[in-house]
């Protein structure tokens, strides 16, 4: 979708960190922008810093596990603005670090239904909209760099993020013909309040949780050596810098949108374990044609266009 101006994005957990970010990037590429957030206090806070800057703005109170909420929400956003063009689930949470088996359930069905069930709430809300004014748009979803390749005692946080990257990378496939694109979104680590305003939001009733283990301390660098001591907050990447990303990903169509070259290494790992683990025998061709559509996704070959930051 390369005309992106004065089209409209609505953008889930964008009163904070990225979704400020790509919030931000969409109003300087000249988008309409939707604030959509639980928290109204932050949408308030971040308003003015659009329109000061006389980018069309408006904030919305939505929490996405809320499925009437998310369709109010979207008949006000088309009420504001007329249409919506490009959704971008956003909103997440952090799940406690720790073994799986020390979590609460409460916090499985709190992860779960911001990380996953709001991505779905969003798409089923807001897709067939924008499909049926057929100005064409285009579909994000936050899933990270972590549901790519798994982090040790994070497993809530990353079932949810693989399950955001099947479902974008399968929307992929079936938005193909249409005008209507869909790109999973897989930040390292950038600037944001994620641990913050996880707590903030819990609702009262998955409150009383008992508290899941901490994070056991990192394990020691491979090679033995001393962790170095000291402040990496400037390794993170600034919030605006991943939303002009995410907005380059969306005028290019591109499948996957990624921030950091650290992980590409892990990423290679794990699809080589992979490949390992196919069993070594020969190929039933008959089976190969029969099944094609299940053995090949076309899908994955548009991503031709690598993620340098070429835009300066
Ligand atoms: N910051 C990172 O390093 C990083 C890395 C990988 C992935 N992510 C993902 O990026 C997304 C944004 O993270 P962030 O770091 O910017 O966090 P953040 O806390 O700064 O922003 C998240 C926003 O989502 C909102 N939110 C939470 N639950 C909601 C709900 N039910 N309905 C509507 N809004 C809700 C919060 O109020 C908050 O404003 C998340 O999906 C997160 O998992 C972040």
């Amino acid at each position: 979708m390369e005309d992106l101006k004065g089209k409209v994005a609505f953008i889930t957990g964008a009163a904070s960190g990225i979704g400020l970010g790509i919030a931000k990037a969409c109003g300087r590429a000249g988008m309409k922008v939707i604030i959509a957030d639980v928290r109204q206090n932050a949408i308030d806070e971040v308003l003015p810093f659009f329109k000061e800057r006389d980018w069309p703005v408006h904030g919305i109170k939505l929490d996405v596990t809320d499925r009437e909420d998310y369709v109010r929400a979207a008949d006000e956003a088309e009420s504001v603005f007329g249409k919506i063009h490009v959704l971008i689930n956003n909103a997440g949470v952090e799940a406690p670090m720790g073994p799986l088996w020390k979590s609460s359930l409460k916090d499985c069905d709190f992860i779960v239904g911001v990380n996953i069930m709001g991505v779905l709430n969003g798409i089923i809300t807001i897709l067939p909209r924008i499909l049926a004014h057929g100005e064409g748009g285009h579909i994000v979803s936050t899933s990270s760099q972590s549901g790519l390749s798994v982090v040790p005692g994070a497993s809530l946080y990353c079932m949810t993020k693989a399950a955001v990257m099947g479902l974008m990378e399968t929307l992929a496939s079936d938005l193909k013909g249409t005008n209507v694109g869909a790109s999973v979104f897989c930040p390292g680590p950038v600037m944001g309040n994620l641990s913050a305003t996880s707590k903030e939001v819990r609702p009262e009733h998955l409150r009383d949780r008992e508290e899941s283990e901490q994070a056991p301390p990192p394990p020691p660098p491979a090679d033995g050596s001393n962790r170095p001591k000291f402040d990496f907050s400037n390794l993170f990447m600034p919030a605006e810098e991943a939303g002009e990303r995410v907005v380059r990903g969306i005028r290019r169509g591109d499948l996957y949108i990624l921030t950091h070259t650290e992980f590409k290494e892990g990423v290679r790992a794990k699809a080589d374990a992979i490949l390992r683990a196919f069993p070594d025998q020969p190929i039933n061709e008959d089976f190969k044609r029969m099944f094609s559509f299940l053995t090949y996704n076309p899908i994955y070959d548009t991503q031709t266009t690598p993620g340098a930051p070429d835009w300066d």
